[in-house]
């Protein structure tokens, strides 16, 4: 809300000089030109007026300019969320806040924000705490990263830590590529003397017999020490042989950041906000890019979509050269549904997904008869360990119709794993990729059990 500069008043105990640098009057350019972006931050005082709790070089600006009013979020020094506002304010000012300490407050905000309001950007966070986005994001990822490398969390500049982040994962994934090319050699060398093909047949060739064959030569060679489930799509994709992958099926994180908000009202409030539906298609659009350069020709991609999406998605595949199965199929589940709000909409029964074919001849279905619906439980609540988990019963259903032995199976969304326990079950070589920890230690464990 817009407050009068007048009645603000800057307490004696908090007040510091404005530094007058190039920044302040850059700043001060900005609000001329722009007008205030950012709100400061204030509490109520005595006899309609409000104490500064924060942004004292944008309040003098503005008073510099001549400004009447100024934009101000009103705190609440005892909410949570304010206070812990208060203090990340406070400690900015402290010589010793070091960036650790920065990284873990302001996850812990970010987080509260999103409990009061699960729709909340991080641009708009950014504005909140004044933090510039590519800092903010590079503060996260490097708390993210933190149990991986704790080399890197224990260094003195962020910015520093955050190049030799990029660097590692950089070599991690080289690393993998080498072992990748390694495991590539034994299969060549344990091929070495096998007939590639049984007497009378082509390479190709679909007939049983020669299914059985190729497969009983994959099966000589295990991939051995491989990461099975990466901790991002990108990683996962870039560790890939090109032209490798038999088959896709993945359930992306279409409006809902898993950590951040876990209910039905959370994904209703993202879906009415464009700019996280330009950051998920800014992630979909690398993620098919990159299937784009995996996928055997003509190979096919299953993937379960929000209807608001379906033209972005569609739009993308489609220009990277993918064809489409018009008519998606249809999950129905069974059961009632649920909704955000039951007063308003009817509860929610079926989910799309998106048949697609990788560019080149298309690969033929490996059952076939069955039609575009599939009726299948939902996972209990109550046996959930993921929000939008989806059955091994149902990721089965989609799989069985594409899949055969020894095919290299991906999910670069793979929460807790079901889809690729379904694939190996089914005898297929499985990768996936999951960002949070927790989500993918459970696919890992799921994984090793069979
Ligand atoms: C819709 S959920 C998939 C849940 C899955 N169907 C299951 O049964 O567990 C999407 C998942 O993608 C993960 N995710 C989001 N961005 C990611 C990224 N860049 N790389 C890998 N995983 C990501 C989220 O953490 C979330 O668990």
């Amino acid at each position: 809300m817009k407050i009068k500069i007048s009645s603000i008043t800057v307490s004696e105990d908090r007040m510091r000089t404005v530094e007058k640098n190039d920044k302040y009057y850059k700043l001060k350019a900005s609000i001329e030109r722009f007008g205030i972006i950012q709100s400061i931050g204030v509490q109520d005082g005595p006899r309609n007026t409000y104490i500064l709790i924060f942004g004292e070089r944008r309040l003098t600006a503005c008073k510099e300019l001549g400004m009447e009013k100024i934009s101000c979020r009103i705190l609440i020094p005892n909410r949570p969320l304010d206070a812990m506002l208060i203090e990340y304010e406070e400690n900015q000012h402290r010589e010793n806040f070091t960036w650790q300490e920065e990284a873990v407050a302001l996850r812990r905000m970010y987080d509260a924000v999103l409990e009061e309001n699960p729709g909340y950007t991080h641009k708009e966070f950014s504005s909140l705490t004044n933090v510039g986005e590519s800092r903010l994001s590079a503060l996260f990822r490097l708390l993210d990263f933190s149990d991986q490398y704790p080399q890197i969390w224990i260094m003195i500049h962020w910015s520093k830590a955050d190049l030799e982040l990029t660097r590692m994962i950089k070599g991690s994934l080289l690393e993998e590529k080498l072992k990748r090319s390694q495991a590539k050699k034994s299969l060549d060398a344990a091929m070495v003397g096998i007939s590639i093909k049984p007497k009378g047949h082509h390479e190709n060739c679909p007939c049983s017999k020669c299914r059985n064959h190729r497969d009983s030569i994959r099966k000589q060679v295990k991939p051995t020490g491989d990461i099975l489930i990466y901790p991002e799509a990108m990683e996962l994709l870039a560790s890939l042989d090109d032209k490798s992958v038999d088959l896709c099926v993945t359930d992306p994180p279409f409006g809902i950041d898993i950590e951040d908000s876990r209910s039905m009202e959370a994904r209703h409030h993202i879906y009415d906000n464009d700019d996280d539906k330009v950051s998920i298609m800014n992630l979909m659009e690398r993620v098919i890019i990159g299937l784009k350069g995996k996928m055997k020709p003509g190979a096919h991609v299953y993937m379960f979509f929000a209807i608001q999406y379906y033209n972005d998605l569609t739009q993308v595949l489609l220009r990277e050269g993918f064809t489409i199965n018009k008519v998606p199929l249809l999950w129905v589940k069974n059961g009632g549904g649920s909704t955000a709000q039951p007063s308003y909409f009817p509860g929610n029964v079926y989910e799309p997904v998106l048949m697609a074919f990788a560019p080149g001849k298309r690969r033929k279905l490996e059952v076939l008869g069955l039609n575009n619906v599939i009726r299948c439980d939902s996972v209990h609540p109550s046996k959930k360990n993921h929000p939008l988990e989806k059955s091994i019963n149902l990721y089965n259903e989609i799989i069985r119709r594409s899949a055969c032995k020894g095919d290299l199976f991906i999910d670069p969304f793979s929460g807790v794993g079901n889809s690729l326990v379904a694939a190996k079950r089914l005898g297929c070589n499985v990768r996936g990729a999951e960002k949070v920890e927790r989500y993918r230690s459970i696919g890992e464990l799921k994984l090793m059990g069979g």
